[in-house]
């Protein structure tokens, strides 16, 4: 007997399935917020990871990069992430340590031995794995690690140990950790987002700035300061990032294609940045006249000791700290 309450439950859950099925085959934008440009090889990596999504999901989800902060600085772009108002950002683990103290454990200078123990420290799923699924239910995830180098003090003036930091103001990203290895190597830190360095090195409201060779010549730093000091303090990884928000609109199969795409890009950007990071410094020295100073680290490392040692018994990154050190 015909039942009609039964035919019209059954049509509605079939337009349901219908406008299901068609939605997740709808094209998904998804925008990316960062603070470099476009030479630089994160952007450059990034842009992989995003043809490669493209490829894997036959052009159903698109990658959208905004680099020089035009979405906003870091900061802002987490916390337009965060109220699901951005789809994506690169951000770094300094940066995030105020979102998620845990990024905290890649913070203690002098932690890692060489590129080598970094990475596999990164790609350990109990230490970076763990990290980056770490703040499920504060409205962001991390998808995966770029390399960022290592950062080093630069001024107009060489640094050769913590002395030459004695009354410098040194712009550092808004992080506890570097504004307390900066008081500990004897220098007034100065929280600053990166896209207000340039003005800010160049009219003097800083004195130093820290950073990995890049920012010599991609935000031309290396025009307004000439002594970069190489004591290697910090190797502090970018991080790519999700809202929940974005990744809830992907099917299993596009978060699969997102995460297989990050992780790849992650391992082709190691070379690159090696490749880029040798060039870069080459045109900072023979295009801008930076003259790169070799220190002896010894005095940097004894300075910051007492962070090493409060990292080890902090209840919160302790136990990561440990394990990477166990990498050694
Ligand atoms: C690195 C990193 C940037 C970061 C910058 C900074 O260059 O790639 O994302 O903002 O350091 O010092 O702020």
């Amino acid at each position: 007997m015909f039942n009609k309450k039964k035919f019209i439950a059954l049509g509605l859950t079939g337009l349901m399935a219908a406008t299901l099925s068609v939605s997740s085959l709808a094209k998904v934008t998804l925008k990316l917020s960062h603070n470099n440009n476009k030479s630089h090889p994160v952007h450059i990596s990034m842009q992989n990871m995003a043809d490669e999504v493209k490829e894997l999901t036959n052009g159903e989800v698109i990658i959208r990069i905004y680099p020089d902060s035009t979405l906003g600085n870091q900061r802002e772009s987490m916390e337009l992430i965060q109220s699901g108002s951005l789809d994506m950002a690169k951000s770094n683990a300094s940066e995030l340590e105020a979102f998620e103290p845990l990024y905290g454990a890649f913070n203690v200078p002098y932690l890692f031995k060489d590129t080598e123990h970094y990475y596999k420290a990164l790609l350990d799923p109990e230490i970076g794995g763990k990290i980056l699924a770490s703040t499920e239910g504060k409205g962001f995830i991390g998808l995966t690690y770029y390399d960022a180098g290592s950062r080093s003090f630069y001024a107009k003036k060489p640094i050769r140990s913590p002395e030459d930091l004695k009354g410098l103001k040194v712009r550092v990203q808004p992080s506890p950790s570097a504004l307390e290895m900066t008081k500990l190597m004897g220098a007034s830190p100065t929280p600053l987002a990166f896209g207000e360095l340039y003005t800010a090195l160049q009219q003097g409201v800083v004195d130093a700035a820290e950073n990995n060779p890049t920012a010599l010549t991609l935000m031309r730093h290396g025009e307004v300061t000439k002594f970069f000091s190489e004591d290697e303090h910090t190797i502090i990884p970018d991080v790519l990032l999700i809202s929940e928000k974005s990744w809830a609109k992907l099917t299993p199969e596009q978060q699969q294609a997102v995460k297989l795409a990050a992780a790849h890009s992650m391992m082709t950007h190691k070379d690159l940045w090696v490749k880029m990071t040798d060039e870069e410094v080459k045109k900072a020295k023979e295009t801008l006249g930076v003259e790169f100073v070799k220190v002896d680290k010894q005095p940097f490392v004894e300075a910051v000791k007492p962070m090493h040692d409060k990292a080890l018994a902090d209840p919160v990154i302790g136990p990561y700290v440990q394990k990477i050190d166990a990498l050694r």
